[in-house]
């Protein structure tokens, strides 16, 4: 059977459906399809139905390889009406009813080809099976690594890289970036440290936003990634932001209009990160042993950064944090399943006092923080 990339697959039905948001992280992944223009026509079937259920809500999909269950996957989402929450319950329970029905047809069609498709409350999707060679260079693209040497770990994530392997890496929490930058710049704060700062984007959104940053990390390799987007275009470009906004927001398909999303420097451009470079310094350092002076920074903004299992490391993190910043000024920590790493417990003892800078609220006299935690 021939090979068709999935743009050939699925490119004809977007182009029909001019109004959907398409990811396309993986366009080139090469599949072999029984009867492409049959699965097509049964999306398109699937897709007018939805629309009776989604009307006039904005659309978006994202098309990526699931390296776990070794297929291409198509995830085709409705961003959710503003209405209350039992309203919307009943029409997502309503939804999801008549989709697993309407899927059915697609569904067989994706089966002939070893794969399925489903139709839930605010979205329809479909697998299809990977050739074995394709699947065997997608999971090289996500190497299990040991956690110890975090350089050497990032030596072979960049070295395998693809968008889709870095993505999560690169814009991780950056929309909360985005906002405690606005947010610094409007309280009139200049300098932000972030540590640990691997190859999050966050630097160059704060200095986006005229603020002066240090970003450090124990990895000069992820330091030096970082430190030049310009030369990793495919992760750092406002395309590649686009993408990753679009596919988050077809993952999740809640809340975000996929037609509004927070602009990013175009950091694929020399002459943006040249402009930028200049309000940023990349500094190797040890995350308990910060390289800036006592109350020398108005804020400090952690991704991740806290460590997990060694309760007295992360002490000592949060006391070298609290050494760093300024009174006055205001630590923001977000974590994924950072259960152990509760800043409110120490809050206290340092004298900090909690301040929702994400709804804008100012920061006090004394040292403000925020954390954020979500799971996964
Ligand atoms: C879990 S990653 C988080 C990276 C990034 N902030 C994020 O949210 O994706 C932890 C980061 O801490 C760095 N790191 C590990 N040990 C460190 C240490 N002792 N001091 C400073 N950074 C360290 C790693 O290189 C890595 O970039």
């Amino acid at each position: 059977m021939p090979m068709i990339s999935a743009r050939e697959l699925l490119g004809p039905f977007f182009n029909e459906n001019p109004d959907i948001r398409v990811g396309w992280p993986d366009d080139e992944v090469a599949l072999e399809v029984k009867g492409p223009d049959a699965l097509r026509a049964e999306l398109a079937t699937v897709l007018a139905r939805f629309r009776t259920v989604w009307p006039s809500m904005p659309l978006f999909a994202d098309i990526k390889v699931n390296t776990v269950r070794q297929t291409l996957y198509l995830r085709l989402g409705a961003a959710r009406p503003p209405m209350p929450w039992p309203e919307l319950d009943a029409l997502e329970a309503s939804a999801r009813a008549a989709l697993e029905e309407w899927v059915v047809p697609l569904s067989r069609c994706a089966e002939q080809n070893g794969g399925g498709a489903h139709g839930g409350g605010g979205f329809v999707s479909l697998e299809l099976p990977l050739p074995a060679e394709v699947a065997a260079n997608a999971r090289r693209d996500f190497p299990s690594l040991p956690d110890e040497d975090w350089d050497e770990c990032y030596r072979v994530k960049l070295a395998r890289m693809s968008w889709h392997s870095l993505r999560d890496e690169v814009y991780r929490f950056c929309d909360l970036a985005t906002q405690i930058a606005r947010w610094t710049a409007e309280q009139g704060y200049s300098s932000v440290l972030i540590p640990s700062v691997g190859l999050c984007v966050h630097p160059w959104l704060f200095a986006h936003h005229s603020l002066s940053v240090i970003a450090t990390d124990i990895s000069p390799t992820a330091l030096d990634a970082v430190a030049h987007p310009e030369r990793l275009p495919r992760m750092y470009g406002t395309a590649a932001k686009e993408r990753w906004e679009v596919s988050e927001a077809a993952m999740w398909f809640g809340g975000r209009n996929p037609h509004s999303f927070e602009p990013m420097p175009d950091l694929e451009r020399a002459e943006t990160a040249g402009a930028l470079r200049p309000r940023i310094r990349f500094v190797e350092a040890d995350g308990a042993a910060l390289p800036v002076g006592d109350a020398s920074v108005d804020v400090l903004f952690a991704t991740n950064a806290l460590p997990r299992e060694d309760f007295d490391l992360f002490e000592r993190v949060v006391r070298e944090w609290a050494r760093v910043v300024r009174p006055g000024g205001f630590v923001f920590s977000a974590m994924h399943n950072g259960m152990q790493c509760d800043l409110e417990r120490f809050s206290e003892r340092l004298g900090w006092r909690p301040v929702d800078a994400l709804k804008g609220e100012p920061a006090g006299e004394a040292t403000g923080f925020q954390q954020s935690f979500s799971g996964g």
